[in-house]
């Protein structure tokens, strides 16, 4: 069991600084995933919570003891890597079995642990093996037994599916989701490109740009509710549509015009943003063919990529709009390219972001003028 707290975590390297005072609350037993664009500081956060870099200032915590000059070695937490970097002259049970050998604990608590590590991991049978004659996925999860086998009280993970092909990858996540339902107590925390990891592993996201908290919170919350347009955008693919806007009546139903027309969005707005410039927003899959007269959008269809299942249609609204309307529309509706489409959404699919950007959704409402 480990609860991690992060105040003002700051990291600089020189003059240069990456982490801008990361504040975070992780409770025992939470799956955090933290993503972000490359660069925006998610491996150095991790690898400051390890302890492998030294933080610049702020405090660390884990169960309420401050970290911060604690070695990586004694602060309970394992990591795993993108590349697994296995002893090649070594089985899976030597290199499961390495680490604890190095810290002289007694043989039959190594074996006991390694091989409760590979049955969890199901490499039992591959125990005497060589990491060469064992594929990508396999040499991962050894390089996850690795790590189990300390018994850590956080699981520290680097985009550890990065370089597995697509089916493996979807293999070894569920196996992650299975390890992670096997150590209920223990903390993880779990870096991560893919939109599909995060979404099914995580118990809540950290959205991180540019070294800065943009949004934390449950998958659903992110997807749902984000609090600004660049969670909005991140969260989804293919991105959220947005177009600029304007808000024609704003109150407790805000009504906007908006590029393609005009909508009323259930988002309370306060007065002060009657007439003000907004930016509307409609994931692709909320969108869906009108089936009246009226509708939110119309278009010219320019692109279609059928994926089978889906296909994403590409609407040119003209009006100045650059970028067209993506809609993700079932692959089985009959869709020509150049023909007209008439495109509604409901309307608590709909979101409108303010002009710095945050959702309306986090706005406070405004006290009443006496
Ligand atoms: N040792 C270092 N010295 C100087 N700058 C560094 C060092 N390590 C990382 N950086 C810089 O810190 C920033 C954050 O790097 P980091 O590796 O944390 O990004 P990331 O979010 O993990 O990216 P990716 O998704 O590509 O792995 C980058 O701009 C990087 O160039
Ligand atoms: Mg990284």
């Amino acid at each position: 069991m480990a609860d991690l707290t992060l105040r003002n975590v700051k990291k600089a390297y020189g003059s240069l600084n990456i982490l801008h005072g990361i504040d975070l609350d992780i409770e025992s037993g939470e799956f955090i995933v933290f993503v972000g664009p490359s660069g925006c500081g998610k491996s150095t956060l991790l690898r400051s919570i390890a302890g492998l870099e030294e933080i610049t200032s702020g405090d660390l915590s884990i169960d309420g003891e401050r970290v911060n000059d604690v070695p990586p070695s004694k602060r309970g937490i394992a990591m795993v890597f993108q590349s697994y970097a296995l002893y090649p002259h070594m089985t899976v049970y030597d290199n499961m079995a390495f680490s604890m050998k190095i810290a002289k604990e007694n043989k039959a608590e190594i074996d006991k642990r390694v091989k409760q590590a590979a049955e969890i991991l199901q490499l039992t049978k591959y125990l005497d093996r060589l990491p060469k004659a064992m594929s990508g996925g396999q040499r991962q999860r050894v390089a996850i037994g690795r790590a189990i086998v300390r018994n850590p009280k956080v699981f520290l993970f680097d985009e550890p599916l990065s370089n597995l092909d697509a089916a493996l990858r979807v293999a070894t996540r569920i196996e992650i989701a299975k390890l992670k339902e096997s150590m209920p107590n223990t903390t993880m925390i779990y870096v991560t490109h893919d939109q599909v990891e995060a979404m099914t592993l995580a118990d809540r996201i950290v959205v991180l740009k540019e070294g800065r908290i943009e949004q934390v919170g449950s998958p659903m919350e992110l997807y749902k509710r984000p609090g600004n347009l660049f969670v909005a955008q991140f969260i989804g693919s293919p991105a959220m549509n947005i177009l600029p806007g304007k808000v024609d009546k704003a109150g407790s139903n805000t009504a906007i015009t908006h590029i393609g027309g005009k909508a009323s969005v259930p988002i309370a707005t306060p007065a002060s943003a009657q007439g003000t410039e907004i930016s509307f927003g409609v994931r692709p899959e909320d969108l869906y063919v009108a089936k009246g007269k009226d509708s939110l959008f119309e278009g010219k269809v320019d692109y279609i990529e059928q994926l089978g299942e889906v296909q994403l249609v590409y609407v040119d609204i003209g009006r100045g709009i650059e970028l067209p309307l993506i809609a993700k529309l079932p692959g089985n509706v009959p869709i020509e390219r150049g023909a007209t489409m008439k495109l509604d959404a409901s309307a608590e699919d709909l979101h409108i972001f303010d002009a710095n950007g945050s959702s309306f959704l986090q706005h406070k409402p405004e006290a009443k003028a006496a």
